[in-house]
Order: structure tokens, then sequence, then C-alpha cells
């Protein structure tokens, strides 16, 4: 675990529908720490390391669609909160096994022990792996994943 990190890596993090109101959305399930504040916590801990990273949060399935189809091009890595669009989207799962960008699925809340519907994830086979029930600190965790997995690439 000691092997260097490539240089110059970019990794996206990628918000989908309602995450624009995370810290004032019911906060009793998604805390109340702002999406901004978790883009900045973000920057920090990456930068650190070197890191880059963007961000792009967007209530359109097609919008998240181009700008995962734009990660070909700008980034190693994403780490992805698709938001509702987890549990039925084929069109983002497709668009993420199109562009082979290695992806962390992220949830702030515990999906396995909420609502039915929340425990399907369309997007799971074609992420490398998924964060689930730490708030905030799901995205540092999965920063944290794919960091690793880029030191075994
Ligand atoms: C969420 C969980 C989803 O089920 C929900 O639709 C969201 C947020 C989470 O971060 O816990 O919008 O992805």
């Amino acid at each position: 675990m000691n092997a260097a990190l490539k240089n110059n890596i970019r990794i996206l993090v990628l918000n989908g529908p309602n995450l624009n109101l995370t810290g004032t959305r019911e906060p009793q399930v998604y805390g109340s720490v702002t999406l901004e504040e978790i883009n900045r916590s973000l920057t920090d801990a990456a930068a650190t390391l070197g890191i880059a990273v963007g961000f792009y949060q967007s209530n359109h399935e097609g919008d998240l669609i181009d700008r995962i189809h734009a990660a070909r091009s700008d980034c190693d890595g994403i780490i992805l909160n698709a938001g509702a669009f987890t549990h039925y989207s084929y069109a983002i799962r497709d668009a993420i096994a199109s562009v082979a960008v290695p992806t962390v699925e992220v949830h702030m809340s515990n999906v396995a022990a909420r609502e039915e519907f929340r425990h399907t994830s369309v997007i799971a086979p074609v992420c490398i792996g998924t964060v689930a029930g730490f708030g905030s600190f799901s995205y540092h965790l999965a920063l944290a994943a794919l960091i690793e997995r880029f030191k075994n690439d």
C-alpha cells in the first residue's frame, strides 16, 4: 500500500437530484452540512494529497449523463451520489458503463435501512463499490477508496 500515486489525478464529485438542498433538506436524514461545505472539505482533503477534485450537481438526468460522458476525457475517477436516480436510472447506469471511469457510488443515508425502493441500486453493478450511511463522511470514504484504487493501478 506504499505505491506512489501517479501525477495529476483528477476526481469528479457528481451529485444528482435534490442534493443541492443538502443541509436544509430532511436534516434528520441527511445532516445539516451543506453541499458547498462538503465540497470544500473534499477539496481540502484532496489538496493535501495533490489530487484535484471537480464538482457538478444537477437535478436533471440528461445533464448528469452528459457530465459522465465528459469524464472520459477530463477525469480519472468519479464519486457519484445519484440521489433517487440510483434506484431506477438505467440511463445513468449505462453512461457509467460506457465511459469506463472507475466510479464509487455514495449515499449519505444508510439506504439499506430505509424504504424498500431504496434497497435497489441499478448503478451498483457498474461501480467499483458503494459507501452508504456515514453522512457527509461517505464522500470522504469514497475519496479514500478511489485513491487506494489508483495506488493499486
Ligand atoms: C441518497 C439516498 C437516496 O435514496 C435519495 O433519493 C437521495 C439521497 C443519500 O445520499 O442518502 O436523494 O442518495
